[in-house]
């Protein structure tokens, strides 16, 4: 497997997003199965970055119930690997105690869960307008110090959001959705962590899986698989998204590989700095996925395959701020 710098970080070319074995994509795996595949993740393709969050689980199971899954999965592992996990702070706990004492408490909770003494990467996962962003800084930075985590990070923010923190303490990585279907970062996001020497780590990489053309207008979502919300899969945004498809199908075919493969090889080819987490319950795909990092695409084929699709209109967006929004207060306020 080749490996990738994300500021002070050696993580594999593609990472492993652990989410769908509790959360968002609907009925999951049991256990073993998921274990099994997490490890296999490891030990036949060499994936050394694994993400996950605190939240993942919080409506088929309970907060944490991932993290309990992937602490579990590469507890033999664990120091040969990077660790993302990420903090949600919700409105109601925020009155309750100081900013310090409660990062750290969800801190700690993540680790016990995780069953490990530090984290490799702590991202903040959504950015909460009552706090600064300027006093997250401060603490992670404190973190850091006390060797608690090793880099921080933040998911789905803006460049100015970025800038700010940043100048307080030194951003490792930033999450935010990036696919082919999904480009703003391109704009603002990648130029500047190329600037600042900052990792992006895509998420919804493969477009929710639309990109490996495995997606139909016959595919049923069901349970809390949050496609379900998400314009781009209405039918007829699948149907008029099918020239991207049909794009990737005739670039998969000439380099042997994948529809899904090529779109993460496109990415891998046009940033130094990305490194993408695609997410699957499925061992066999998971190990596809990682198999990208093989998938080289001459300077040729990148840019007559970027010319292409830049002519290609993509039908509706992804919708996930809207959906998780639902999703995350629902949640928090049946909890409490
Ligand atoms: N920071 C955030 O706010 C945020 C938000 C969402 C996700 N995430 C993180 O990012 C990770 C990746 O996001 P994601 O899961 O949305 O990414 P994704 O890989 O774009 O989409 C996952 C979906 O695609 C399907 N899929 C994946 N690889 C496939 C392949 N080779 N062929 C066919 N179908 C394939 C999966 O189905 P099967 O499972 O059936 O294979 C699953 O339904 C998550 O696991 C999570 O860790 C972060």
């Amino acid at each position: 497997m080749k490996t990738r710098k994300i500021r002070d970080l050696e993580v594999s070319a593609i990472g492993m997003g652990c989410m769908g074995f509790s959360h968002g994509y609907g009925k999951v795996p049991a256990e073993s199965e998921a274990i099994e595949a997490i490890r296999a993740a490891y030990d036949e393709a060499g994936c050394t970055f694994f993400d996950t969050a605190e939240t993942y689980g919080r409506e088929q199971f309970y907060p944490g119930h991932n993290e309990e899954l992937v602490g579990k999965a590469i507890e033999p592992f664990r120091k040969e690997v990077v660790l993302a996990t990420k903090l949600h702070l919700h409105d109601q706990e925020l009155s309750k105690e100081p900013l310090e004492t409660l990062m750290r408490r969800h801190l700690q909770q993540s680790m016990q869960n995780l069953r490990t003494d530090y984290i490799d990467l702590y991202y903040l996962h959504r950015v909460n307008e009552a706090i600064a962003i300027e006093d997250i800084a401060r603490i992670m930075g404190k973190f850091i110090d006390e060797g608690l985590i090793k880099g921080w990070g933040l998911s789905q923010v803006d460049v100015d959001l970025l800038d700010r923190a940043h100048r307080i303490t030194p951003v490792t990585a930033v999450q935010n959705i990036y696919s082919m279907m999904e480009r703003g970062c391109e704009k603002k996001i990648f130029p500047y962590c190329l600037e600042n020497n900052i990792g992006v780590v895509p998420f919804s990489p493969i477009a929710s899986g639309f990109l490996s053309g495995k997606v139909t207008t016959e595919t049923k979502f069901e349970g809390d698989d949050v496609r379900k919300w998400v314009p781009q899969l209405s039918k007829e945004n699948i149907v008029a998204n099918q020239p991207i498809i049909d794009l990737l199908t005739t670039y998969a075919q000439k380099k042997q590989a994948t529809n899904a493969q090529i779109s993460l090889a496109w990415m891998l080819h046009k940033y130094p700095n990305v490194v993408p987490i695609p997410g699957s319950k499925n061992k066999g795909r998971i190990l596809e996925n990682l198999a990208s990092a093989d998938v080289e695409l001459s300077e040729e084929e990148f840019a007559s395959l970027e010319a292409a699709l830049n002519q290609l209109e993509v039908h509706g967006h992804r919708g996930y701020v809207e959906s998780e929004k639902k999703t995350f207060s629902n949640h928090w306020l049946k909890k409490e």
